[in-house]
């Protein structure tokens, strides 16, 4: 399939470079966290706050199956990885990528950021530790992992066109 998923942790890039990638390969894109909040008139935070996080991840995963169906990039939340099923399911997609930043990269990028629940009034070292105890999911499920703190997005979605491309030579 003509299909790259986009995985890694909050604030790794993973809507701004798929934005690119979407206009580099001219495939549509699928934001899974855009998707729900249009579907569900509501945002993320509004979900997480009325329904919980556990409905948020049935959401979740129904929009995953569903893009994972069509050709596209598809740009996943941070959680997605935390479901084995969904796990499973990026195992059967053609190319994921994992979009690897260290804390000090995504702590800058996530500061003052008020639309994700999970880290609201979470400390640094809070926020470190959800991500280690997330690093060994994202390794399992990828087929490339990036590294991408001292790349640009535009440098990042250069060399996943690259590297997507040759794999289909
Ligand atoms: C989450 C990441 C968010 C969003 C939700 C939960 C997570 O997406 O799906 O707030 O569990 O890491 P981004 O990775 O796009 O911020």
């Amino acid at each position: 399939m003509n299909q790259i998923v986009l995985t890694g942790f909050m604030g790794a890039g993973k809507s701004t470079v798929g934005k690119i990638l979407a206009q580099e390969l001219v495939l549509p894109l699928i934001d899974i966290d855009t998707e729900i909040e249009v579907k569900h008139q509501t945002s993320i935070t509004e979900i997480f706050a009325n329904l919980g996080e556990s409905v948020f991840r049935n959401i979740e995963h129904q929009m995953l199956v569903s893009a994972l169906s069509r050709d596209a990039i598809i740009s996943t939340g941070g959680g997605i990885i935390l479901s084995k099923d969904n796990r499973i399911q990026l195992g059967t997609a053609n190319f994921v990528v994992y979009l690897k930043t260290s804390p000090s990269t995504f702590l800058n990028r996530l500061k003052g950021d008020t639309t994700r629940p999970l880290i609201q009034e979470k400390s640094k070292e809070e926020i470190t530790a959800l991500f280690e105890s997330r690093t060994e999911l994202y390794e399992e499920v990828a087929d490339l992992i990036l590294e991408t703190d001292n790349l640009t997005p535009v440098e990042v979605a250069k060399i996943i066109k690259q590297d997507f491309q040759k794999r289909r030579e």
